[in-house]
């Protein structure tokens, strides 16, 4: 009887916890602050959960709004042309960023820094996801979240090498999906069980939910590709201190060494390369429309990856280019 009351109550309460995220999700909810050992945590309720201390910083809907999100991708409704026309929105982000702003995701140091990472993350996704080429309208890098899967894919991207590990699920295809698009299966496998939901035999969940499609793409970037490297997000908010290794390979602190992470030599080390310059642009243009300003992000040594040494091999890069 009490446990059947409780189930009422808590099912009460996630209903409300949608319909407020459904109403404004600009609203701040109760702040919750408690101090340990000299440490100042808090509790946003449900953008911040959990007594973090990222949490008593901004979260990402104080300073990006949806007004922002619709101003970086413009063009990704635009019928007959965006190929996802309908599926990305504002909600969907923040939804799966709130999972992960207890761990410093757009909550790491002061505003300027927020906005920078949330600029830096999205110059990602608006580069991967983009149909706008030279003569589009609006510009190229209006085009950003044109797409939310590979539309041409050559092959099915099933690697036997990890058949024990991430053995391919019969009749699934592991082609690029995504915000950051994930390939491959050993990829699907291993975001899937850093999410907690099976890619591997469903891979097309990610081209079916546009939350979960940026949690997989956050997921990435908070996450290291092997235990003994840093993040994205490590490299980019300063969390990371290069090793002489690092030195020697030109990695260092900023937005380059997010390339190198995220797509090794199909990106990196490439000299001057297009692939590598798109990024850069989107970072730079979502920089300016948020009001930071491109000089923000610092001299070409920190934004390029031009001349680094890849972390890991192309193999092992967990995420091609197209
Ligand atoms: C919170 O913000 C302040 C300044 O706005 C910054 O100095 C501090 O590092 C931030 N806290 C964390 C945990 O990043
Ligand atoms: C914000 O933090 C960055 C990095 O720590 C620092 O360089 C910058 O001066 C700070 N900006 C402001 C306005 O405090
Ligand atoms: C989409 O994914 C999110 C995050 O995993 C999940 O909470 C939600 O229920 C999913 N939506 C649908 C319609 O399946
Ligand atoms: C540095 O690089 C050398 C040569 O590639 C390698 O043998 C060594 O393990 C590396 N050290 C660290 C700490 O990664």
């Amino acid at each position: 009887m009490e446990v059947t009351k409780r189930h009422v109550v808590a099912l009460f309460i996630v209903v409300l916890a949608i319909v407020s995220v459904n109403g404004d999700l600009g609203d701040d909810s109760e702040l919750k602050v408690k101090y340990k050992h000299g440490k100042k945590y808090c509790d946003k309720g449900w953008e911040c959960k959990g007594w973090s201390i990222y949490c008593c910083n901004l979260t990402i809907t104080d300073y990006f709004q949806t007004y922002q999100f619709e101003n970086l991708f413009s063009k990704r409704n635009v019928p007959m042309v965006a190929h996802a026309a309908g599926f990305w929105d504002y909600r969907s982000f923040i939804i799966a960023a709130s999972l992960f702003e207890p761990l410093g995701f757009g909550t790491t140091g002061n505003r300027t820094t927020q906005m920078k990472e949330i600029a830096a993350f999205l110059g990602h996704v608006g580069a991967k996801t983009s149909c706008g080429y030279g003569v589009a309208t609006g510009g190229p890098l209006a085009w950003g979240l044109c797409y939310n899967h590979e539309m041409s894919p050559s092959q099915s991207y099933c690697d036997d090498f990890y058949k024990l590990t991430y053995p391919c699920a019969p009749g699934a295809d592991y082609y690029g999906r995504g915000a950051i698009p994930i390939y491959w299966n050993y990829n699907y496998g291993a975001i899937g069980e850093g999410i907690k939901v099976d890619l591997l035999n469903h891979p097309e969940y990610i081209e079916q939910n546009a939350t979960l499609a940026f949690q997989a793409a956050i997921y990435r970037w908070m996450t290291p590709v092997k235990k003994s490297q840093p993040s994205a997000h490590d490299v980019f908010v300063g969390n990371w201190k290069p090793t002489k290794n690092d030195t020697l390979a030109k990695r260092v602190p900023g937005f380059g060494t997010t390339m190198n992470i995220l797509y090794g030599d199909s990106v990196c080390g490439q000299g001057d390369i297009d692939p590598m310059n798109t990024i850069i642009s989107h970072y730079l243009y979502y920089l300016d429309l948020l009001g930071v300003g491109r000089e923000q992000a610092g001299p070409n040594e920190v934004l390029s990856c031009a001349e680094q040494i890849p972390f890991n091999p192309s193999y092992k890069s967990s995420s091609s280019s197209t």
